[in-house]
């Protein structure tokens, strides 16, 4: 009699233990894939938790902290508040995105009930839940603090996308209670240096991905004296695509995938870079994919 019981308790945690894994292999309650906040391109929690229609629970998602106008390279505390009447456990997930889409800022957390993570199809930047942040078993709602700090001068408009789950603690999909919400922020051109404004912008590369070659094209508001250069993801000049002094206006050159000395790159994820000629970026680097 003794042993059946012993052995049931043993099948019994062993399931549990079964259970738990499959969970953390999802990474759910211990926080959420990325690339679930409603931004352009992205899903919501309720891809999982579908039990009730987005938004349409009682409760709220607000976003605190963060100004309409945000002073570019300052810290803020971003602060993400969930309630629901009906719930007693709590995630959440944001990202915070140009207007191209590229995530602004640098996001870290600020206690243990949150952390941070950049993947997803758009290799964007998720502030989101950790599992002692799901805060189970607390009614009414729950709030997170993420530190940001604004992106540099020149960025322009910036969004927060957000989505929250208002769940049952029921260790499960079903039950809970997703909301979405959003935060835009332009930027505070007051406190720019008089004068400055965005100097230049590079655009996309076309084609991207790219095999062999892609143009690489940007827009001066004056007459200077650039240098456009191809990195790759250790930070390594490949080569430089351009230098020189240009007028105002726009302006492409096209890398056919080499180094200076006309050697084909491997596939992989390059940088290009337009700088001043004291080495500065003029304008946030962008990404480019060549594939073979
Ligand atoms: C790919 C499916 C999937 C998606 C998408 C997903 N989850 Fe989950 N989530 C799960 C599973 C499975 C569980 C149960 C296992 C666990 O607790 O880890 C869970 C559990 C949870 C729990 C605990 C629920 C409870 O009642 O105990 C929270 C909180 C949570 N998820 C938050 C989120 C948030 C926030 C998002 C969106 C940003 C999200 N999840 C998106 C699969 C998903």
């Amino acid at each position: 009699m003794k042993t059946m019981q012993m052995r049931r308790g043993i099948s019994a945690s062993f399931c549990f233990a079964i259970w738990m894994l499959a969970g953390m292999a999802l990474a759910n309650s211990a926080g959420p894939l990325d690339a679930l906040t409603a931004a352009p391109g992205e899903g919501n929690c309720t891809q999982c938790h579908s039990s009730f229609t987005l938004n349409s629970g009682s409760g709220s998602l607000t976003i605190t902290g963060i100004p309409q106008n945000y002073v570019p390279a300052t810290s803020y505390v971003v602060t993400i508040s969930l309630a629901d009447p009906q719930a007693s456990r709590w995630g959440f997930e944001f990202t915070i995105l140009d207007d191209l889409g590229n995530s602004v800022g640098t996001l870290t957390p600020d206690d243990g009930n949150t952390q941070v993570t950049v993947g997803g199809a758009f290799n964007r930047t998720y502030a989101k839940h950790t599992s002692v942040g799901t805060q189970f078993g607390q009614p009414n709602g729950n709030s997170w603090d993420v530190n940001w700090t604004s992106p540099a001068e020149g960025t322009g408009n910036v969004t927060l996308y957000v989505a929250g789950n208002a769940a049952n603690a029921n260790f499960s999909t079903t039950g809970d209670f997703i909301y979405t919400n959003n935060f835009a922020m332009a930027e505070d051109v007051a406190s720019a240096v008089p004068g400055a404004g965005p100097l230049a912008s590079l655009h996309p590369a076309f084609p991207n991905p790219f095999n062999p070659r892609t143009q690489l094209s940007f827009t001066l508001a004056q007459s200077q004296s650039v240098s456009l250069g191809v990195y790759d993801v250790q930070g390594r000049l490949i080569t430089t695509v351009y230098r020189g002094d240009l007028p105002a206006g726009t302006h492409s050159y096209t890398w056919r995938g080499q180094d200076q000395h006309g050697r084909p790159q491997p596939s992989g994820l390059y940088f290009g870079r337009l700088m001043n000629s004291a080495g500065q970026d003029l304008h946030r680097p962008i990404k480019m994919t060549l594939t073979k």
